[in-house]
């Protein structure tokens, strides 16, 4: 089995529900969501987070979850996550999620989602689980041993999923291994016992990937990322100490020019300029006023989203009810899902 046929198989059913959703969002429900491992930055901005309130404007249905539990699949502590997890919540809104429309929730706080994992564990095998490419990745990122939890964490994110019947999820390519393994998941359950859950579908973005300030995959473990929650004058400094090269005309090459090529697609993104366009205009002025631009536009570009973030950070107690809240209403979705499963497998006495 090449994997390019499964990527292509995704690919064209992303494109297909994609236009199913432009005519009419009814009956979809979204789930997606992250790990609270420090704050969301540029990359999840462009990448996924423009997506999600993209939908949630349409009238779809929103789920997030703040993955906590996935926290500890490749790391041994859980020192920031309360910051993390409420600076989380603060990110969305500042974005634009509304809570009234998006359901904001954690792993930890709901309980039968978390429970659903032992039937989905029976329906993988080990082989499955080790030929998972992202977990295999991942693992050899971390440099830890590969723990019970990174190896079965594919089947958690199902239960994430499935818990409240998503039937979509936005995600980047790293993560079509989980969906796939999700869609089995719900297959085999549902031949298995009486049918219950979706097979959902990985929505890809359009958007074009925006590198991190060095060329790499935007990360924070690479220290080349903007966080959203950045101040200008740390955007400025994180900016100026990005490397670019000596050649002082700037120019578009990603393959040749990893570091003045980012920071061009980093302007163009925030300004809707093309590449091209930016370059001539800098042109042998150099990477100083390319990085001037950078910044400028950055800048410009998060102030509405920076200023929002200043209010909400004022109102802990509302982010803390956003996200009860949330809690309290996965909790009904879980609880009811978990009914089914029960009643499905003949466990209710
Ligand atoms: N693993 C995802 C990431 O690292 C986060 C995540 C957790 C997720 N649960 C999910 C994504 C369920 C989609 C669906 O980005």
């Amino acid at each position: 089995m090449a994997s390019t046929d499964t990527f292509l198989a995704q690919k064209k059913m992303s494109d297909e529900v994609k236009e199913k959703l432009a005519k009419d969002p009814s009956g979809f429900i979204m789930l997606t969501g992250d790990r609270p491992t420090g704050r969301l930055h540029l990359g999840h901005y462009f990448g996924t987070l423009k997506e999600r309130v993209r939908l949630q404007d349409e009238g779809v249905r929103t789920n997030i979850i703040i993955a906590d539990y996935q926290v500890i699949t490749d790391r041994d502590t859980t020192a920031d996550i309360h910051d993390n997890v409420l600076n989380m919540v603060i990110d969305y809104l500042a974005c634009g999620i509304r809570p009234e429309d998006t359901m904001i929730f954690t792993h930890s706080a709901v309980p039968p989602l978390n429970q659903l994992m032992l039937p989905f564990l029976s329906l993988v095998s080990e082989s499955e689980l080790l030929r998972n490419p992202t977990v295999k990745a991942e693992k050899d990122a971390s440099g830890h041993a590969l723990t019970g939890l990174l190896l079965t964490y594919p089947v958690h994110q199902a239960c994430d999923i499935l818990f409240c019947k998503g039937n979509i999820v936005p995600v980047g390519k790293d993560q079509l291994p989980h969906i796939e393994q999700t869609r089995q998941i719900a297959r085999r359950f549902n031949e298995r016992y009486a049918p219950v859950f979706p097979e959902p579908v990985g929505l890809l973005t359009d958007a074009v990937e925006i590198p991190g300030l060095d060329g790499r995959k935007m990360s924070k473990s690479y220290g080349n990322a903007i966080a959203l929650s950045a101040t200008d004058e740390e955007t400025a400094k994180l900016i100026k100490k990005s490397k670019t090269d000596s050649e002082r005309t700037i120019t578009f090459d990603p393959d040749a020019r990893p570091g003045v090529s980012a920071l061009l697609t980093t302007a163009s993104l925030t300004t809707g300029r093309t590449e091209q366009d930016i370059a001539s205009e800098i042109g042998d002025a150099g990477s100083g006023a390319l990085k001037a631009y950078v910044t400028e536009s950055v800048n410009a570009y998060l102030a509405p989203i920076r200023a929002r973030r200043r209010e909400l950070e004022q109102d802990i107690p509302y982010i803390k009810d956003v996200l009860d809240e949330g809690n309290r209403r996965a909790m009904e979705i879980a609880q009811a899902t978990l009914d089914e499963v029960r009643e499905a497998m003949g466990m209710v006495y």
